[in-house]
């Protein structure tokens, strides 16, 4: 039974101010919602641009040679600390957040038009754009492929075999050290792109990677309400600009072993 100094609330009275969400239900509204996914989307793809564009800055320190190359990959593993895990597990979270919702946004408009256009000039979307899920596929792809190669050292070329006695030399590339014992990311470098498949599949890797950049860096600015007439042309351009330093940067790396204008240290090799 209710009890008699129950407040009564009018049928007509003022409206219940609505309770302000807290964060985890902001957080769900957002990934719910299409235009914050592809904010996150967007904010998630400028993290992980700048990761590449970082990675192979350091990565360029191969053609200073093995001091530099290894010196660095000391630091970040050994130097750093705590930061280094800080850094990867954020890389990860944010790789896996952009991956799962560009699949979710592209399943999403597939499901809202199962039928194409019948002009597929009028969808207004470049090739690029409409091949961006495949083009990021494949970056996923090679990604998972990249860390069984060179961080955990499960492709079956990370094996070094002696050419002139046919005798396995290292069993493993993370087994390599150099004069101060530490890893030997140089002759590891080296060792990989010596080899003409995986030199190839890199180089193919990378300009996948351009397509998707190409058209993901300015589509970013967009979603992000950065592109306004003004700037089209400038960010088009800027987009450009990165992606290909990106690609050429990446391509010396691999062209450089290639072209043996880094050559390893290891006599026998
Ligand atoms: C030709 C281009 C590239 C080269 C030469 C290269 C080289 C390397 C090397 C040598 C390592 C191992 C470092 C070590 O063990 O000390 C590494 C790790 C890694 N690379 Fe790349 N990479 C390239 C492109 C990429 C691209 C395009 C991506 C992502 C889209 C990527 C993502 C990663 C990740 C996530 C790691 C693991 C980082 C860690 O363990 O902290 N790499 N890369």
């Amino acid at each position: 039974m209710a009890s008699a100094t129950a407040t009564v609330r009018h049928p007509k009275g003022p409206a219940e101010p609505a309770a302000s969400p807290d964060a985890g239900t902001f957080l769900r509204e957002a990934l719910d919602s299409s235009v914050g996914a592809k904010v996150l989307v967007g904010l998630t793809g400028a993290g992980l641009v700048l990761f590449v564009l970082f990675h192979m800055i350091g990565n360029l320190k191969l053609l200073q040679g093995p001091e530099a190359i290894n010196g660095y990959a000391y630091f970040l593993k050994h130097d750093l600390g705590a930061l280094i895990w800080i850094a990867r597990a954020s890389l990860l979270f944010i790789f896996v957040l952009h991956l799962s919702l560009a699949i979710r946004l592209k399943l999403r408009s597939v499901a809202a038009r199962p039928i194409p256009y019948a002009f597929p000039g009028s969808a207004q979307a470049s090739v690029a754009s409409q091949t961006m899920i495949w083009t990021g596929v494949v970056i996923l792809l090679f990604t998972l492929f990249h860390l069984a190669h060179y961080t955990f050292g499960w492709v079956k070329g990370a094996e070094v075999i002696d050419p002139t006695t046919g005798h396995l030399v290292w069993k493993n590339y993370l087994n390599l050290t150099d004069a101060k014992g530490h890893h030997d990311v140089y002759e590891m470098m080296v060792a990989g792109f010596s080899n003409v498949y995986l030199a190839i599949l890199y180089l193919i890797a990378q300009i996948v990677l351009f397509v998707h950049l190409r058209h993901g860096i300015p589509s970013a600015f967009q979603t992000l309400g950065l592109k306004n007439a003004r700037f089209r042309g400038p960010i088009d351009v800027l987009g450009l600009i990165l992606a290909l330093v990106i690609l050429v940067g990446n391509c010396a790396i691999v062209l450089a072993v290639k072209f043996e204008f880094v050559q390893a240290q290891y006599k026998g090799f």
